[in-house]
């Protein structure tokens, strides 16, 4: 079962330059295969450092991350990533959007075919199949992010706050949304956003951040029960959680 170890990551920038800064210090994590885990902290904490590392984008300073055992190098599809900024190619339909990495791959006509169809439903962009990106909204967009990225199987799926732009009812939709789609596929998730509300309605764990150099602070378990409701944002425990988290980012 993939699960993912980071163990002891410390990452400086510009270490041996004239002016080293140390983002993350003394990481240590596990998150379970098939889990939500969220990771919250104030912004210039180190997030999408550690996110991006996790992704293979570049090596930490010291320390490591496994998956499965093996130590993460370099970019691979069993890790995809959602960044921030959309990055849908806009001179492709949502289709071909979608169906981008099994074409890189080589799989036959019929198997992208049969990839689109399915993630297009999944990710609720049935009848947009062959619009191109700049026809859509926002939403729209980084429901094919997210389709491109599932529909690349990967066993990990590293997002960095996907929502972050989005307006408040846009982004519950797509929250619910992509919890039906996390307990559909089983895969691993590991969210950054800086919206507690976000992290406790999605999460089976939280990974709350001190600032910069970035370290855990806390790790906060959410045992709200799935699948989760938005009634659920009103109840006392899911307003206890945050109040306890926003206290802790508050110092
Ligand atoms: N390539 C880089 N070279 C040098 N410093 C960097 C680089 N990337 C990020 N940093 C610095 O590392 C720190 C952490 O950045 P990071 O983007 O990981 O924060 P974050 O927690 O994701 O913040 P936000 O919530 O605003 O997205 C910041 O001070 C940033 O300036
Ligand atoms: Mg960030």
């Amino acid at each position: 079962m993939p699960e993912i170890l980071v163990d002891k990551l410390t990452h400086t920038f510009g270490k041996g330059g004239p002016n080293p800064l140390t983002v993350l210090e003394d990481i240590n994590l596990k998150f379970e295969s098939g889990s939500f885990c969220s990771i919250v902290g104030t912004s210039g904490c180190g997030k999408s450092t550690l996110l991006k590392m996790m992704a293979g984008l570049f090596e930490p300073s010291d320390g490591q991350m496994t998956l499965d055992g093996d130590i993460i190098r370099g970019t691979d599809r069993r890790r995809g990533m959602v960044f921030q900024q959309d990055a849908v190619f806009p001179w492709m339909t949502v289709s071909r959007n979608i169906s981008y990495g099994p074409r890189l791959r080589g799989a036959s006509r019929e198997e992208q075919a049969e990839i689109e169809t399915k993630w297009v439903d999944m990710v609720g962009l049935k009848g947009f199949e062959d619009r191109w990106p700049r026809e859509l909204s926002g939403g729209m967009r980084k429901r094919v992010d997210i389709g491109r990225v599932y529909a690349n199987d990967p066993d990990v799926l590293l997002m960095d706050e996907p929502f972050g732009a989005l307006d408040a009812q846009t982004k519950e939709r797509m929250q619910a949304d992509l919890l039906e789609t996390w307990r559909q596929s089983k895969k691993t998730v590991i969210f950054v956003t800086h919206d507690l509300e976000e992290a406790i309605f999605l999460s089976d764990k939280i990974i709350v951040m001190s600032a910069r150099p970035g370290r855990i602070r806390h790790i906060e378990e959410v045992s709200l029960p799935r699948p989760r409701t938005d009634e659920m944002r009103l109840t006392d425990e899911f307003i206890q959680i945050k109040r306890k988290l926003w206290a802790m980012l508050e110092h």
